[in-house]
């Protein structure tokens, strides 16, 4: 039976991961900042099922204890779902560059850090797992969601050049394309796709099970994001920009 590293698991898709997860007989180990809502989660799960630490993932030295306290405790995964993420900018803030740079440190840097600490555990293996919660952001740039597109068009592209380099070394890179889910960070969304959090969570685990590679969700959007792939620069800005108004700033 599989075990599950999994970050931002103290709301939202994270946290209806783990109790998905635990349920079906899985050892999880979960991150997030937020204690109290660990603590609640393992309450309801168990300490066999659901171990937990309270980790920033900004922060390189809170990484690597938590890191050496999975190791101390003989605990390695086989998959790790890097989830955590941010999008303070949907709450209509203007762009400034210290904006950008913690929406990337946190989305980008604080996924990469964790295919750092794992990666050569995995290569000595010769098998693992690392799944990247990416967007649907990932695909153009939004005008909305400046450093939020950035941020998930990178991690998207990252384990696009990963899984070239170490797929022949047994290592499976998972890219999941989200669309609005009605969880903490799409809960305002009107979005006629918008999925519930148990949906998402159902069609992401089915797509790790499967060792997809790269998935989009729904499915439906694919082509039409596909084709707005190959859309002129020229139009497409010209589509955002009257899709942008001022009351979005
Ligand atoms: N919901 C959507 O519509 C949607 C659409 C596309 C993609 N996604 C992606 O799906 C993932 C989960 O989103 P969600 O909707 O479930 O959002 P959410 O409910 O806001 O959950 C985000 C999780 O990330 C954790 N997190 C944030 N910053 C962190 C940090 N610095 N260190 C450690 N953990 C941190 C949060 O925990 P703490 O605050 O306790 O640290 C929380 O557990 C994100 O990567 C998001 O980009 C969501």
């Amino acid at each position: 039976m599989p075990s599950y590293f999994v970050t931002g698991v103290s709301s939202g898709i994270g946290r209806g991961m783990v109790r998905e997860l635990v349920r079906r007989g899985h050892r999880v180990w979960g991150i997030a900042r937020r204690e109290d809502h660990l603590l609640e989660l393992q309450k309801t799960l168990g300490k066999d099922c659901f171990s937990f630490s309270v980790c920033d993932v900004e922060q390189d030295e809170q990484v690597r204890s938590t890191a050496a306290r999975m190791e101390e405790s003989g605990f390695r995964p086989d998959v790790v779902i890097l989830n955590a993420g941010i999008n303070p900018e949907r709450l209509g803030s203007p762009f400034t560059s210290d904006g950008f740079e913690e929406v990337v440190r946190v989305n980008l840097f604080g996924a990469m850090r964790w295919v750092d600490i794992f990666m050569s555990n995995f290569r000595e293996r010769g098998a693992g797992h690392f799944v990247a919660i990416s967007s649907l952001a990932a695909f153009r740039g939004d005008a909305r969601w400046i450093a939020y597109c950035a941020s998930k068009a990178a991690l998207t592209r990252a384990f696009e050049a990963l899984r070239g380099r170490y797929s022949r070394d047994g290592i499976t890179f998972t890219t999941i394309h989200l669309g609005a889910v009605d969880t903490g960070m799409g809960s305002g969304s009107s979005s006629w796709f918008r999925l519930t959090s148990e949906q998402a969570v159902y069609r992401i685990l089915a797509a790790v099970d499967r060792r997809a590679l790269s998935v989009t969700m729904p499915r439906l959007l694919r082509l039409i994001l596909e084709a707005m792939r190959i859309l002129p620069d020229a139009i497409f800005s010209r589509i955002v920009a009257g899709a942008f108004t001022d009351k979005d700033e």
